[in-house]
């Protein structure tokens, strides 16, 4: 595991039993394996290349080291994410786990969700489009709008925000899932821009946000308010797409905990409860 950045968080939670929920994401697998086409092999290793420079691009932007264990391919880096959350209680995986959606990606994706012996939520990013998510796999879950895990004490609400807007039918959902009073942990692609974050990631460009846009329709601000209400029992807001880390406060009781690049190995270990 000494190969993996893990950073540690504490959240506590007053009525949620003590549990640890891994946190990865944008791991940009470029697979390619014996049922690949040439055409798809030979493509897959163009990406591949291309991911070399553009993890090495964040990571220097940011300070982070670019070592042998930074720079390892994709699907071992998966492989790694993997081991480490089946030590926890529960993963999250926040999209863009795949680059493009190749039949050897979704195998890949697939092969580390069996690996899994945890329960997991998984989102799509907008490297996900979900018209070319299959149908009938683990990896299926990602077409879902707002996805459930329910964890006994803790739910962890998956939410699809690839196209950085949320739907009044999503808003529905959250609202009924909500208003159980469930402790939740939300888990979506697309970061928030706050008071606390904005110079961080206000400048990076509205690709970067979900929030704060020209055209930015009401549900956005809608689901932050659900979000932020003082009696919202959301303990958490999961987020990837960013390629750096970024942890803010959303109100003074919540976070966003948005975690760098997976494919340099980066990945969040909460223990939430008491
Ligand atoms: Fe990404
Ligand atoms: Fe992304």
């Amino acid at each position: 595991m000494e190969t993996l950045t893990i950073e540690r968080f504490d959240i506590p939670v007053p009525g949620v039993a003590k549990k640890t929920i891994c946190h990865f994401s944008d791991i940009h697998l470029t697979a390619y394996d014996e049922l690949s086409t040439p055409e798809e092999k030979e493509k897959a290793l163009q990406d591949t290349q291309g991911w070399i420079d553009t993890r090495r691009y964040f990571a220097e932007a940011h300070g982070a080291p670019t070592g042998a264990a930074q720079m390892a391919d994709s699907r071992l880096q998966y492989a790694r994410l993997v081991a480490l959350a089946n030590t926890a209680d529960a993963a999250v995986l926040t999209g863009d786990i795949m680059n493009h959606i190749t039949p050897a990606d979704i195998r890949a994706t697939e092969k580390g969700l069996t690996d899994l012996q945890v329960p997991y939520t998984i989102v799509c990013g907008n490297h996900e489009p979900k018209d070319k998510l299959p149908d009938g796999m683990g990896l299926s879950m990602m077409k879902q709008p707002v996805s459930v895990v329910d964890l006994g004490d803790l739910q962890i609400v998956g939410i699809d925000n690839q196209e950085r807007r949320i739907t009044p039918e999503q808003l529905d959902t959250l609202r009924g899932l909500l208003a159980t009073g469930k402790k939740t942990v939300v888990a979506m692609h697309v970061p928030l821009v706050n008071a606390e974050n904005y110079k961080a990631v206000y400048g990076c460009g509205e690709y970067f946000r979900m929030n704060d846009y020209e055209g930015c329709p009401p549900e956005n601000d809608e689901f932050i308010a659900l979000l932020t209400a003082p009696d919202s029992p959301v303990v958490a807001v999961l987020t990837g797409h960013l390629h750096f880390q970024n942890v803010s406060h959303l109100s003074d009781r919540l976070c966003q905990y948005g975690v760098s690049q997976g494919i340099t190995g980066n990945v969040h270990l909460y223990t939430i409860g008491e």
